[in-house]
């Protein structure tokens, strides 16, 4: 039995980088080995796996679990941005074992490739409504600021069921989760928790509803908005970094591999290269753990470096890990993917000339910092050339 070694660079810096430019902790990470430990932003070591194969393992362990409570009693849940306990919520993202199996069989139905094609057209007219929306003022327009945030939050309202008018209200709510003041993240959750409910109301016929009929009957009407906020959240906090990265390529001239590869490749190596959840969501082992002859304590945590395994020079061409793999993999995949795939299909079919108002090189991405991935800072653009 060995110690991971211990690496010295943070990988969960806040920084400031160029669109072009690599994150500084992946490499250092990867040559370091297969597993490696760091310093965790709530204090104490992290263990991150940077080697594919290992990331399979632990992402269908069954004593590495997401239930938060199990991290180590140390750590301060706001600092290192932990979710309530299992018993405390329940959910996709805090459940092990059978109970996120029963609940994982009450949403995947609902977000089956086949379900989600049905939304494609509708998908599609809200990009390009809001596109052409900002088209016409005729003005640079930067769609960090005005699109890659409410195009999201529109599509997986409307799946859901939220009424369209509270988008402004679901926008303010994800931006409220960023604060670190508590009482602005405590309205920023209220927001939620009214959007839920008005998915739910009477007369609404979107996939909350159904969701309503299918969870386990245990489930609280306070415990179906938190799984609701879960849906709209990580919709929100993975598409909408996304969109920024998948357009720039898209306008970039010199990107021509964009023309080359049908839409649906374009959108997956975009995917690849600037994962939204760089990191995997933390897991603890709940008892002591060996992996790849190093020897875990009970509350480890433990993260995958998704980026760092996805963009691994020496990995064979394979499945890779954008959206997780194993009991945990990503619900809203088919939606993520219809919805970029729709907006660069509507960039290419209505605004032919449109390209970057700087030069690409110019682009910035700021590390969100933790386990958040990078955005870009601006991407201004004159959408009819
Ligand atoms: C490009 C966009 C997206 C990416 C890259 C992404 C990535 C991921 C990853 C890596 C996980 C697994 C985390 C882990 O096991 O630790 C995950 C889980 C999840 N994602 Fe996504 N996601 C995206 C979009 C969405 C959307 C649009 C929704 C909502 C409809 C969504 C809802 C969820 C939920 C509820 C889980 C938890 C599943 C579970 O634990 O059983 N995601 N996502």
């Amino acid at each position: 039995m060995t110690d991971a070694p211990h690496v010295t660079v943070d990988p969960f810096a806040s920084t400031i980088r160029k669109v072009g430019e690599p994150h500084p902790a992946r490499a250092v990470l990867r040559a370091a080995g297969p597993i490696v430990r760091a310093d965790a932003p709530a204090g104490g070591p992290v263990w991150i796996i940077t080697d594919d194969v290992l990331a399979r393992e632990v992402f269908v362990h069954p004593r590495i679990v997401k239930d938060p409570a199990y991290a180590p009693v140390s750590w301060d849940p706001r600092t290192a941005g932990l979710e309530p306990t299992a018993a405390a919520q329940p959910s996709l993202t805090t459940l092990d074992g059978p109970a996120h199996e029963r609940l994982r069989r009450a949403h995947a139905p609902l977000f089956t490739a086949r379900r989600m094609s049905d939304y494609t057209e509708r998908i599609t007219e809200h990009a390009r409504r809001l596109l052409t929306r900002l088209a016409d003022t005729g003005e640079t327009v930067d769609l960090m600021a005005d699109f890659t945030t409410r195009f999201p939050l529109t599509v997986v309202c409307d799946v859901l069921g939220v009424p369209l008018e509270r988008i402004d209200q679901a926008i303010a709510a994800c931006r409220g989760m960023y604060s670190t003041d508590p009482e602005e993240v405590g309205a920023a959750m209220a927001a939620f928790g009214e959007l839920a409910a008005a998915a739910l109301s009477d007369g609404r016929d979107g996939l909350a509803v159904e969701l309503r009929d299918r969870v386990p009957e245990e489930i609280t009407e306070t415990q179906l908005h938190y799984l609701l906020f879960t849906l709209i959240y990580a919709g929100q906090l993975t598409t909408d970094p996304s969109l920024g990265f998948l357009l720039a390529r898209a306008f970039a001239a010199e990107d021509t591999a964009a023309e080359a590869t049908t839409i649906d490749e374009f959108v997956r190596e975009t995917l690849r290269l600037h994962s939204p959840a760089p990191f995997s969501l933390w897991r603890f082992t709940s008892t002591d753990v060996e992996l790849a002859g190093v020897r875990l304590p009970a509350r480890s945590p433990v993260l995958i470096d998704i980026q760092g395994i996805n963009t691994d020079p020496g990995r064979s061409i394979g499945p890779d890990l954008t959206f997780g793999a194993g009991p945990h993999y990503c619900t809203g995949a088919q939606l993520a993917q219809l919805e970029l795939k729709a907006v660069v299909e509507v960039l290419r079919a209505d605004f032919p000339k449109a390209r970057l108002a700087v030069p690409l090189a110019e682009l910035q991405q700021i590390d969100l910092g933790g386990i958040q991935g990078s955005r870009l800072t601006a991407l201004p653009v004159k959408l009819r050339g």
